[in-house]
């Protein structure tokens, strides 16, 4: 069999193994990994050859949480397809799962064909869906199994946002008995809605509308409550449950006694709840808008609880959650009035780096947990693996070579998402992507861009998969 591609004398880490070896490829899929493969007589020599000697050789990321194109807040998040799957690729992430909202009366089916004809075209790297639900009733509920049998196979909740996307108890109990029949995964936005409407009604009355309310008024209790109600669902329904954004150690807690308990509850964090804190909103005038998305940031101490957490397997993956909006125009919209503000921030670009940077360089886990955490996790418990989320033959050809010493400042002069500022602004990260391959074609090498908007596929999913630590 004649190679397309080789990636020579890398060090291949997998979320199990971390070994020396060439990794060849054809037809857009890993054909071989083994030692001197360009000269064993299977290689060719028209193959294309990296020389990967003093990197490591990952698989592509992949970044369960993302909303790209997103009407919201009165505007759309600034990201489209095209712009932000080429950001995830100049990071290192070569698979989105973005979330296709159904609007209230509306056929899940809808959200979904929508949602397809904004990626469709545009996309430079592989993608799937989540369907957000904001109206569950027994069509949609029955219509869960038709996209499940289309390959969108999980479903975004609400306990927060009331009269936007919240859902009732009886809701969500209906909707987690539905998937833990069809074997579908419900991920829950886990905030106490109701309470958080009391605390922010009464803060605007006080006169409190500057975006340090945004977090001042939603309280660790009310992500801890929702996070502990949301479990409680799942266990009456026997279904599995992802909590997304978890950003505080009240929460996690409740994560991490579920789990000892034996239940099949996941949780994710993001890069920003690791690295910011509540004193961000510190930042001059309106800056600390650029600050407001949800769950808000907390007190700095969670941060080590959140590594710790990542450590220790009580958390088992790092999304974005990226939901870009840009600070002139776009979080202007709340410069009178922190309800305002579009909620969300830009993050799908730094986070391999930011996770391996604080992860690995910075001691508090392997390199292989890394893979783990922002790759095989995501591809299992998604319906991926082993497709996406590793390195073996026949998986896709989604690599990255990882230079581990490489230095970056983060900055928004440098960055590729489409907004007008960076929300890690001048912290600097060692280990950042060299090149990186969807399906063995080139996106990155270096700081060029050499893949094209509408290559990247709609990757039908299968059912989740239970993980284990
Ligand atoms: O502030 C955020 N997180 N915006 C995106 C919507 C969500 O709740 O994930
Ligand atoms: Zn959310
Ligand atoms: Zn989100």
């Amino acid at each position: 069999m004649g190679f397309d591609t080789i990636i020579k004398n890398g060090t291949v880490v997998t979320a199990t193994d971390t070994y020396r070896a060439d990794v060849a490829i054809a037809d857009g899929k890993i054909a071989a990994i083994g030692a001197d493969l360009e000269s064993s007589g299977v290689g060719q020599s028209s193959a294309k050859i990296f020389d990967g000697a003093g990197k490591l050789v990952l698989p592509g990321g992949i970044d369960v949480h993302t909303h790209l194109d997103m009407p919201f807040g009165g505007t759309t998040s600034a990201d489209d397809f095209e712009t932000g799957t080429r950001a995830a690729s100049f990071g290192g992430t070569t698979t989105l799962i973005d979330f296709a909202i159904q609007y209230k009366g509306q056929r899940l089916r809808q959200a979904f064909d929508t949602w397809m004809s904004k990626a469709a075209s545009k996309a430079v790297c592989d993608y799937a869906f989540h369907c957000i639900m904001t109206d569950v009733s027994s069509g949609q509920l029955s219509e869960m199994n038709d996209l499940v049998h289309d390959g969108v196979t999980s479903f975004k909740l609400f306990m927060a946002y009331p009269g936007l996307f919240m859902l009732d108890d009886a809701s969500i109990l209906k909707a987690l008995q539905t998937t833990s029949k069809n074997g579908g995964l419900i991920c829950m936005h886990a905030e106490n809605g109701s309470a958080i409407d009391v605390i922010v009604q009464q803060a605007l009355a006080q006169g409190k509308k500057a975006p340090k309310y945004h977090a001042l008024t939603r309280p660790t209790t009310a992500e801890a409550e929702a996070t502990a109600r949301a479990i409680a669902l799942a266990e009456m329904a026997g279904a599995p449950i992802y909590i997304v954004h978890l950003s505080c150690n009240d929460a996690l807690e409740k994560v991490r006694e579920a789990r000892d308990r034996g239940l099949p509850v996941y949780a994710e964090t993001c890069p920003q709840y690791l690295y910011l804190s509540i004193e961000n909103f510190d930042a001059p005038g309106f800056e600390g808008a650029k600050y407001v998305f949800t769950p808000p940031l907390r007190e700095k101490w969670h941060q080590e609880k959140l590594w710790n957490g990542l450590k220790r397997d009580h958390l088992q993956v790092v999304s974005t959650d990226h939901c870009p909006f840009c600070f002139k125009e776009q979080k202007e919209l709340g410069r009178d009035d922190f309800t305002k503000i579009p909620n969300g921030g830009p993050g799908v670009e730094h986070r391999m780096s930011l996770i391996y940077s604080g992860g690995v360089a910075g001691g508090r886990f392997s390199a292989n947990r890394f893979v783990e955490l922002v790759s095989t996790t995501p591809a299992k418990l998604f319906g991926l693996y082993p497709r996406k989320g590793t390195i073996g033959v026949g998986s896709d050809a989604d690599l990255v070579i990882f230079n581990p010493g490489r230095k970056h400042t983060i900055s928004a002069a440098t960055h590729h998402m489409r907004v007008d500022y960076s929300m890690f602004e001048g912290i600097q990260v060692t280990g950042m992507p060299d090149v990186v391959m969807s399906r063995g074609k080139i996106l990155v090498e270096g700081d060029k861009f050499l893949g094209n908007a509408g290559q990247g596929e709609f990757l039908r999913r299968a059912t989740y998969a239970p993980v284990n630590g």
